[in-house]
């Protein structure tokens, strides 16, 4: 490794990449168990074989987690996600929560959630220092919850979204992945859901990625077909400025009397990697520099190595050191190939 970078970027500097991009979110995917089976998550094989899950003993204990934490937030990470799998069906989660935001430094701490227990934790997590909720729901109808997720449980997810918005999260962010023929048919009625709730409702461009992708190109439709279909319907839609903690999502405010707001994640049609500021830790201890790159760095072995905190450092920045340009998923999607294999629930998306 080049000595000035190495020595420059082991210091209490920000983390930067080689491609000048300033790291400050660190997503970390607690568990990759989780209690929906959804069709872009989990493949047919998986769900007739059981899943390959990790194993307990090789998630990163609570300890390790809030060790590896301390030591990025004091290398320049304000930020962190929890994802999974469904980071609530991880035991303890709410004291490891609380543990998380007496870290001196970390001001945001964000969750990613299925919202299957979100109206038992919803009050839960806000005393423990969450400071936003994302949930993924792709349908308001519970019959075909049922079809996309395996699970017939969409009036939980329906009372923890409304929980989540009673105890004060705001805005709850809603992820849809937009689905041609499963639920383009629903995009209007979300709309028409953050007209009447406080909520930012996000089109996701579908990925494929890993083996879990059950259909093709004709499932994927792009954010600006969707606008499009929208605006005809609704009007105009207004660009929000973003703040700086903000993530990918392009956010739009609806004409006339709206609660919410509307957005679009577009990593397909309109990649967003050259202001990407994330790094991920994956279910099995690995670092991640890049969602749809498979290279990882394995921090677990390091830790378990008996690693110093320089250790650490050292391998937040080789992990950002490998940090890609940039993904070039869709191009390999229309040549039928596909670089990237993880399992999202292992990655926490
Ligand atoms: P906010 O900070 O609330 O805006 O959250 P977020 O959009 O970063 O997080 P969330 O977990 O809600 O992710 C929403 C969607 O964006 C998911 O489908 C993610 O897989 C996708 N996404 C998030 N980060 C990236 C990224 O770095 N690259 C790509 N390609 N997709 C991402
Ligand atoms: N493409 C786009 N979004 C996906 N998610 C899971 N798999 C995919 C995929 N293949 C979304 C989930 C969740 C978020 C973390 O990632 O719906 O909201
Ligand atoms: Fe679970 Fe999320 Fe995967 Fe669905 S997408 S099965 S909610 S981890």
């Amino acid at each position: 490794m080049n000595k000035e970078i190495a020595s420059s970027q082991t210091s209490k500097s920000r983390l930067v990449d080689l491609f000048s991009r300033s790291i400050s979110y660190l997503r970390l995917s607690l568990t990759d168990r989780c209690n929906l089976r959804c069709i872009y998550c989990v493949t047919e094989d998986e769900e007739n074989s059981g899943l390959q899950k990790v194993v307990h003993a090789e998630l990163l204990t609570y300890e390790e987690l809030l060790r590896i934490v301390s030591v990025a937030v004091d290398m320049g990470i304000s930020k962190v996600r929890l994802t999974g799998g469904e980071p609530l069906v991880r035991r303890n989660v709410i004291d490891f929560i609380y543990k998380l935001g007496q870290i001196q430094g970390l001001t945001d701490v964000r969750l990613t959630t299925n919202g299957v227990l979100l109206e038992q934790y919803a009050e839960d997590l806000l005393h423990a220092g969450v400071t936003k909720v994302n949930i993924s729901l792709d349908t308001l109808k519970p019959e075909r919850f049922k079809k996309i997720t395996g699970v017939d449980c969409f009036e939980k997810v329906w009372k923890g979204l409304h929980k989540a918005i009673a105890v004060g999260f705001s805005p709850v962010k809603v992820n849809v992945v937009a689905m041609r023929n499963i639920n383009d048919d629903e995009f209007t009625d979300f709309v028409e859901l953050a007209r009447t709730l406080p909520l930012q409702i996000r089109f996701i461009e579908f990925m494929p990625i890993g083996e879990s992708t059950r259909w093709g190109k004709d499932s994927y439709i792009s954010s600006d077909e969707i606008k499009e279909r929208l605006m005809t319907q609704f009007g105009r839609l207004t660009p929000v400025e973003k703040k700086h903690a903000d993530g990918p999502a392009q956010v739009f405010q609806l004409e006339g009397d709206c609660m919410g707001s509307i957005g679009f994640i577009s990593p397909m049609s309109h990649k967003f990697c050259d202001r990407c500021n994330r790094l991920r830790l994956t279910s099995a201890g690995t670092l991640r520099s890049c969602l749809l790159c498979d290279q990882e760095t394995d921090l677990k072995s390091i830790l378990r190595a008996g690693a110093t905190d320089e250790d650490i450092r050292k391998a937040l920045v080789e992990a950002i050191r490998s940090k890609p340009k940039g993904h070039e998923l869709a191009e390999q999607f229309d040549q039928h190939r596909n670089s990237c294999h993880g399992q999202m629930s292992r990655i926490g998306g």
